[in-house]
């Protein structure tokens, strides 16, 4: 299931990260409160349990979260949707994904992987802006299910059609959420109009 998550204030910030005249500094906030604000439409299924509580008056029954948080940042860029999300959700552990796409063949290369040990009970969010080929996400998520992992939400902020049905096909129980499906890739692999290169201007090495 594809999921556009269309609030104005998303769309407000997404457009802040498209412009190029947007410097570092906002380019880390607004994508950190992006990743905060796409947090509710994410969660919005995640079980919950009754207990009973005494509240300072009475006892009443009442929800908390029945299953741990999990969240995956593929490094570099998913690094910068952390923060917004632990803001919300402080109990969620936090595993990494270390991947990068070779520039001549676009395919993934893998290498970091460290998890938490709860990620196979867990609800796991794997954390990256963009999605382009898929090839990154869909390598991530190969990972994730050898490691056991079974809930999988793939969150990502643009993503491209072809990225889209990469996932699709290779993984078509993972949910996916985007702030804006974009029109196609370049010829280099860029998502057009895209944002550019998201870890370069999250980091500012370029
Ligand atoms: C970017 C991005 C994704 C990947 C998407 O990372 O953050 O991980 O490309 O492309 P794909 O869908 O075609 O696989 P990049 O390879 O630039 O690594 P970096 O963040 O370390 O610069
Ligand atoms: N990775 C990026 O950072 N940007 C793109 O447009 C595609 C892949």
């Amino acid at each position: 299931m594809l999921t556009i998550v269309k609030h104005p204030l998303i769309q407000h910030k997404l457009t802040l990260l498209r412009k190029k005249q947007t410097g570092t500094k906002d380019f880390r906030e607004n994508l950190d409160e992006i990743a905060g604000l796409m947090a509710y439409e994410i969660t919005r299924d995640v079980p919950v349990r009754e207990v009973q509580i005494e509240t300072p008056l009475t006892t009443c029954s009442t929800h908390e979260l029945a299953k741990d948080i999990v969240l995956v940042p593929v490094l570099r860029a998913g690094l910068g949707m952390v923060d917004g999300i632990t803001n919300l959700i402080p109990t969620a552990k936090v595993g990494h994904v270390g991947m990068y796409r070779n520039h001549d063949t676009l395919e993934p290369m893998n290498y970091y992987a460290k998890f938490p040990g709860n990620i196979k009970d867990a609800v796991v969010l794997i954390l990256d802006p963009m999605l382009a080929t898929g090839g990154s996400a869909s390598a991530t998520i190969n990972t994730l299910k050898h490691e056991g992992a079974s809930i999988i939400k793939l969150v990502c902020i643009v993503g491209a059609p072809e990225g889209v049905e990469r996932i699709k096909n290779d993984h078509p129980e993972v949910d996916i959420y985007l702030a804006a499906l974009d029109d196609c890739l370049n010829e280099v692999g860029y998502i057009m109009p895209g944002l550019g290169d998201a870890g370069d201007r999250l980091f500012g090495t370029k």
